[in-house]
């Protein structure tokens, strides 16, 4: 394992791929553990989520509320995933626990093979800024920043210099079609550009994961239709994407559908019937 990476990082650097290249004997040595090691890292490395026997357990008083009971899941890297259930069936507990934003009771979880289930809060917020990305039913956007602040403030907590942070949300901004909306304020946008700036926020770090609870729950059935082809489309670009919803019709447009009742999977298949837009079909809200 060591090994591996050290050969799969030295390689990038010109002078040890010189050695590699002049060195006959460590070129071999070097083939032989690319061969049959590397590939092995790379199978493991796809799976973004590894969910062993999560549980999550609230005490109320002197009542338990078992939220999540053991669950086995498994994400591949640029999933779509659609999670569903009944109210109280645990979704928005799994997404905290996806999310790191909450510890399971007991089981371990795997996010890109790195065990968070026992991380430190601050690793764990570590972790939340660098690999996630959230998207909310009520948008959780700071009220008096702009669209533009509202989507540099991740890059502040990774430490991002001011201009490049200015670059990289503009760029992200106008990925979403908000070039012309940047300096607004969230009461001065309509529900589909606020969810716009809320998902430019959650893609401007370049997470390996979009977590996505309900994001067109407080949207008209249009500016759902506009959010969730933007979804979409942040799919086809390599993303994965974990997104709740009650509507039938939203999920339908994920490639997986998992159902959730009373914390337990009870249901995890492949979606037959993918619903997709065109970007044609878009309309701006
Ligand atoms: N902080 C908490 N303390 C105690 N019980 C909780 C807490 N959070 C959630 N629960 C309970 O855990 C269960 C799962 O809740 P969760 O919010 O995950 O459901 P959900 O599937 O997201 O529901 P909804 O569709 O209504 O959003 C529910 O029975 C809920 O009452
Ligand atoms: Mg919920």
């Amino acid at each position: 394992m060591f090994a591996t990476f050290l050969l799969r990082n030295c390689f990038k650097r010109p002078r040890l791929k010189y050695i590699y290249d002049k060195n006959s004997f460590s070129c071999f040595v070097c083939h032989i553990l690319i061969t049959f090691v590397t590939p092995k890292t790379e199978i493991m490395a796809s799976k973004t989520i590894r969910l062993e026997k999560i549980s999550r357990f609230y005490h109320v008083g002197s009542e338990i509320v078992k939220a999540l009971q053991e669950v086995d899941i498994s994400i591949t890297k640029n999933e779509f995933v659609a999670l569903m259930g009944p109210s109280g069936s645990g979704k928005s507990t799994l997404m905290n626990v996806l999310g790191c934003l909450d510890t399971p009771t007991s089981g371990h979880y795997f996010l890109n093979e790195l065990d968070v289930s026992k991380m430190s809060d601050n690793d764990l917020a570590e972790i939340r800024n660098k690999e996630i990305g959230f998207v909310f039913q009520t948008f959780n956007l700071l009220p008096r920043s702009t669209a533009l602040e509202n989507v540099m403030l991740p890059l502040i907590y990774a430490g991002v210099s001011k201009q490049v942070r200015i670059r990289r949300a503009e760029e992200t901004l106008a990925s979403v079609q908000l070039a012309d909306r940047m300096h607004h304020r969230p009461n001065e946008l309509s529900g589909g550009q606020r969810q716009r700036v809320a998902i430019a926020r959650a893609l401007v770090n370049k997470p390996s994961l979009i977590l996505a609870d309900e994001p067109t729950g407080n949207l008209d059935s249009k500016t759902s239709v506009e959010i969730i082809s933007l979804l979409e489309e942040i799919h086809q670009l390599g993303n994965t994407i974990v997104l709740v919803t009650h509507e039938e019709d939203i999920a339908e447009h994920a490639h997986r559908i998992i159902r959730l009742r009373d914390g337990i999977v009870e249901e995890d298949k492949p979606n037959e019937n993918i619903i997709s837009y065109n970007k044609s079909e878009l309309v701006n809200a």
